[in-house]
Order: C-alpha cells, then sequence, then structure tokens
C-alpha cells in the first residue's frame, strides 16, 4: 500500500510581489524543477504525490484530497509568520507534516529572537541590536563595535543582504538601517561584522537518529566581484544576493578544516537545533569570528532542497546520500516521529499509525 505525500510549496512565479520594487522579492521561493525533482524523489520510494502550492485555494484542496502527510516547503507569503502558515493550517486539520513546527520556524525566521535563544542554550553569536522601523540608531550604537553588519530581522536566501551590508562607520549604518526599514518593511538587525570564514551544518533525523552531516565551507568563487571581498578575500567574503543569485560561490563538503573546528560545530550545531526543537531537518550557519571561533548567524528548519545548488544535497552526497535518498529520509524521520506503520519484510510505509 502507498503512501499519498501532500507537497506543499511556493514557486518563484507565483508570488505576489506585494512591495514590488526589490529585486529579490521572491528569492526564498522555489522553482519548478526544483518542486519536479523532489515529486520524483517521493515517488521512487513508493508514494503518490499530489501538489499543494500555496495560495487561497490551499485549505480546500487539503480537506478534500486529505493526503496522509505532507511534505512542507511551504515558505508562505506575508511577514515573519510565513513559514508557520502551512504547518499552522496542517496541525487545524490534523494532517502530518515534515519538518519543524510553526513555532520554531517563527523564531527562526525572527533573526534576533533566534540568537537570543541560542545566546540563552550558551551558544556564541555576535553582539547585536534590533532597530525597528520608525526608529533612529542610538548614537552609542548600543555600544556595538564597528564595522557591523546590517540585515533585515526575518529574511532568508540573502535576501536584504549586499555588499554594502558592511557598515565601517555610525553614518554607513544608519543608511543601511533605513534603506532595510524602507525596502523590506521590518526592522534592521545590526550585528558586529564577524570577518572569519563561513560554514554551514546540516541535521537530519530526530532523537536518537539525529545525524550532523558533514561541514559545509562556503568561498568566493572566481567571478566575485571585489567589493563582496574586503581585504582578505578568503575569509571577508560576504555570501550577499548578488552572488547567491547567481551561484558564484564555491562550497566545499566536507570543509578542509581543523577536526576540532569542525567537531566544535557539529557540537553548537546540535545544541542549537535542541533549543528550537527542530525536526527532521534544518541547516545551521556559523560564520568565524577574529580569533577563529564559530558565531551562529542562524538556523533554516527549512532550508533549500534544490538538487543543484543546495548545500543540504551536496552534504547529504558527502555522506553518501544521494538526492532520492536525502529527500526520503526527511519523509522517514517525519513518518516514524508521526508513529505510521513501516512493514518488516518490504521496507514500505502504510497509512496505518500507532494509537
Ligand atoms: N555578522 C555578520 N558578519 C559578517 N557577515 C555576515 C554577518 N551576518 C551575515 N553575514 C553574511 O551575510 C550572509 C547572509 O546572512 P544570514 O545567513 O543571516 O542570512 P540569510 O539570508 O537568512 O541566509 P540563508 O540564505 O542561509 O537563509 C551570511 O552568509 C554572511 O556571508
Ligand atoms: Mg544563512
Amino acid at each position: 500500500m502507498s503512501l499519498t505525500v501532500g507537497l506543499a510549496y511556493n514557486l518563484k512565479t507565483h508570488c505576489p510581489w506585494a512591495r514590488g520594487h526589490v529585486e529579490d522579492e521572491a528569492a526564498d521561493y522555489d522553482d519548478p524543477q526544483t518542486i519536479q525533482e523532489i515529486a520524483a524523489a517521493l515517488e521512487s520510494g513508493g508514494h503518490r504525490v499530489i501538489h499543494l502550492p500555496y495560495g487561497a485555494g490551499l485549505f480546500g484542496v487539503l480537506e478534500h484530497s486529505r493526503p496522509d502527510i505532507v511534505f512542507n516547503l511551504a515558505e508562505g507569503w506575508g511577514d515573519r509568520n510565513r513559514e508557520s502558515l502551512v504547518p499552522a493550517i496542517l496541525e487545524y486539520l490534523g494532517v502530518p507534516y515534515t519538518g519543524s513546527d510553526p513555532l520554531t520556524l517563527g523564531c527562526s525566521l525572527d533573526k534576533a529572537w533566534g540568537k537570543m535563544l541560542a545566546a540563552q542554550s550558551g551558544v556564541p553569536t555576535a553582539p547585536f541590536l534590533k532597530v525597528d522601523p520608525g526608529r533612529g540608531l542610538p548614537a552609542d550604537l548600543g555600544g556595538l563595535r564597528l564595522p557591523v553588519f546590517v540585515k533585515p530581522n526575518a529574511e532568508g536566501s540573502s535576501k536584504g543582504i549586499r555588499y554594502r551590508s558592511k557598515a565601517a562607520t555610525a553614518g554607513e549604518t544608519a543608511a543601511m538601517v533605513r534603506w532595510v526599514h524602507e525596502t523590506y518593511a521590518q526592522p534592521a538587525l545590526v550585528e558586529e561584522y564577524l570577518p572569519g570564514r563561513e560554514f554551514s551544518v546540516g541535521l537530519l533525523g530526530n532523537g536518537e537518529t539525529l545525524v550532523t552531516l558533514p561541514v559545509i565551507g562556503v568561498r568566493p568563487g572566481r567571478d566575485v566581484p571585489r567589493e563582496a571581498l574586503g581585504e582578505d578575500p578568503e575569509n571577508e567574503f560576504i555570501y550577499s544576493y548578488e552572488v547567491k543569485s547567481r551561484n558564484m560561490e564555491e562550497a566545499e563538503c566536507p570543509a578542509r578544516i581543523p577536526i576540532a573546528l569542525a567537531a566544535r560545530m557539529e557540537a553548537l550545531a546540535r545544541r542549537v537545533w535542541d533549543a528550537f526543537q527542530c525536526r527532521d531537518v534544518a541547516r545551521v550557519d556559523f560564520k568565524l569570528d577574529a580569533d577563529g571561533s564559530p558565531q551562529f548567524l542562524e538556523i533554516n528548519p527549512l532550508p533549500s532542497l534544490s538538487r543543484e545548488w543546495s548545500f543540504l544535497a551536496l552534504a547529504a552526497r558527502a555522506a553518501g546520500l544521494d538526492y532520492p535518498g536525502l529527500i526520503l529520509a526527511i519523509l522517514d524521520a517525519a513518518l516514524a516521529r508521526n508513529s505510521f506503520h513501516r512493514e518488516t519484510e518490504t521496507g514500505r510505509w502504510t497509512p496505518w499509525r500507532a494509537a
């Protein structure tokens, strides 16, 4: 017996362009190719897939089609609760789904909250200040040391990150804060600038089956313009929207770094995972400070799963898991967590769930 898996997603081409005046408006959303690849991966596991594109009719389609489980990729539309919307609807309807719950998704999308949660759990993260729209910068920058880095408080996929996000003076900082307020209509996060290399750690599973995937190192590719590199290209690389949208980064996995540094980031990633109560899959981003110590940047409990470009697919490959294997591992983690029954002989899941 096969399972019916709903695939919930937002397409780049189907974005309301609510504000419509910034080039990275749809950066978080998926290409049709990624959706096709994930659907094919789910089908390769013997499941029947129904498509659940985000939009006004979603609730009705879900009520009517009643999938056994939903594979959730939906980023939603709107402000900091947008990623929580589909999981909240699924909880209302009693439909199980892959990935983290609405609270985890909301606390991660709000980077200031995420940083407080990480710091509270003993995970180092750069000192920061959140500046709400309508408010100016405090004269002493809240005690932050220059240079700082300015970004929107609740975006992903490098939305609102530009070469000029690094600000060397109070004047540059105020200008970037204003730009964030005007362009993204949300608070700006001002963080002390981290001058070291950048890494990401993927996690997969739950409880005793939770694994950390090999550490990914992000470096500038050959075409990255000089302004994105600072004085020390290897370290001072800004993974901006300009770089990400043109795939100009180079990601290596496993990163060629000392074992102790990799082990430290894996341990921190697990601590962050626990603090945020993540489920099934997530990716934690770090950058090194001036002393070479990893600092938490943010957690992505709804990470990109593009076959060609995503860090998760890369890290899974480095761990010996091919792309369908990664997608089915996420689904299997959610099925096991929801007490679905797996036939011992065939290994196939059935819609039957333990009470
Ligand atoms: N405090 C900082 N110091 C230096 N660079 C930073 C800092 N914060 C962010 N960056 C740079 O900006 C990039 C994007 O930041 P961040 O990971 O917070 O945003 P994001 O858009 O949510 O990322 P993702 O695409 O992983 O969702 C980082 O990968 C890093 O290159
Ligand atoms: Mg990031």
